[in-house]
């Protein structure tokens, strides 16, 4: 079924949450031919006045409230850009107002807050899918073609880690506990999203942490382990800026992604006799407009969800992150 409402028409865009990956994301936008960036959201008028000056958004859509950004009739798509514990409640003003929806990454805090927004989308029919941009990237298609065609034989192993070193700032989003800082839910989220998209839910976690100075988790690592007995082994740390690059190993073949691997990047297949097949990164920016494409293509093709990131998924993924956080101890606020 197609939805004859997008028809000859760019897909049209409202933010909410002015900030730094807004910033990106929009940017990015630009890029796309079938896409605009019509509206913002923010908390107060000049932040959503600054935001639309930047992105030549009309006057009739700056917007001093997320409620009104919601019910604005020009936006078809609500972009979800807040610090994670405000996701669950600007998600849901706008899956109410009857918008498709899609929400940064981690798309809520716990799996409790994701069906609660999962529910609500499918009662109102409206599109909804978490931005983890890297799962649309154009090597990542490629990589689960590879897996696919079985090149790799059986899957053995997936590694991936994700660390970067920031500045020990109280204040700052990924150490502050009131805006879900932690390594874990900023960065080690990419880890576990990749091991989902190849190996699928694990059913035996083990997880190790220690706590960073305002009691987030500072770094994080997960040995995740499915009935089939393929590990993934992972990584997340705001201590370090590590490697970040990820690997795939199967009986026959790998897949060694080059750092940064979550953004668009070159691989390579190593067959066992040590034989490398070279794929190197064309992507022209950052990448974050390949999300913004699958939505479109879902909501041109009357779909309410992407097949390449199913709500159910995304689901999965936030009862892993509950598991790991359960070990860990880290919950929200952090207990001091
Ligand atoms: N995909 C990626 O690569 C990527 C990269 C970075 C971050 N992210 C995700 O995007 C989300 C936002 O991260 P960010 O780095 O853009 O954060 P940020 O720069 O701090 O921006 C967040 C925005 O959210 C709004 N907000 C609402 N309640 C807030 C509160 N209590 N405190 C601070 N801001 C509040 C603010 O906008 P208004 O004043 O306009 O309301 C603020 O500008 C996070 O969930 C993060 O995980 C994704």
């Amino acid at each position: 079924m197609t939805d004859s409402m997008y028809d000859g028409r760019p897909i049209r865009w409202g933010v909410i949450g002015a900030g730094g990956i807004a910033t990106s994301f929009c940017t990015d936008l630009a890029l796309l031919p079938d896409a605009e960036v019509v509206a913002v959201g923010a908390r107060s008028s000049g932040t959503s006045d600054e935001f639309a000056d930047r992105f030549g958004i009309d006057v009739s859509h700056r917007h001093s409230s997320y409620a009104d950004l919601a019910a604005d009739p020009d936006v078809d798509v609500v972009y979800v850009a807040t610090p994670h514990p405000m996701h669950h409640d600007a998600a849901m003003l706008a899956i109410e107002a009857g918008k498709a929806v899609l929400v940064e990454k981690p798309f809520t805090m716990d799996q409790a807050e994701a069906r609660s927004l999962v529910e609500a989308a499918r009662a109102r029919g409206t599109f909804l899918m978490e931005a983890m941009w890297t799962r649309f990237l154009p090597h990542m298609a490629a990589i689960r073609e590879v897996i696919a065609s079985g090149r790799l034989g059986d899957l053995v192993l997936v590694t991936a880690e994700h660390g970067q070193w920031f500045d020990k700032d109280p204040e700052f989003r990924l150490f502050a506990p009131g805006l879900g800082g932690g390594a874990l839910p900023d960065l080690g989220i990419y880890p576990v999203s990749f091991a989902s998209m190849v190996l699928g839910t694990p059913t035996r976690i083990t997880a190790v942490s220690d706590p960073a100075f305002t009691g987030v988790d500072a770094q994080t690592s997960m040995i995740l382990r499915d009935d089939a007995g393929r590990h993934a082994v992972l990584t997340t740390t705001l201590s370090a800026a590590t490697t970040n690059g990820a690997a795939i190993i199967g009986t026959e073949a790998r897949i060694e992604i080059d750092p940064t691997f979550y953004r668009p990047t070159g691989w390579s297949i190593l067959d066992r006799d040590g034989t490398r097949e070279r794929f190197e990164n064309t992507v022209e920016g950052g990448g974050l407009r390949f999300q913004a494409a699958e939505v479109g293509r879902c909501l041109r093709a009357g779909l309410t969800e992407s097949p390449l990131l199913p709500l159910d998924e995304t689901l999965a993924i936030l009862g892993t992150m509950d598991e790991i956080r359960r070990q860990i101890g880290l919950t929200n606020p952090p207990t001091p």
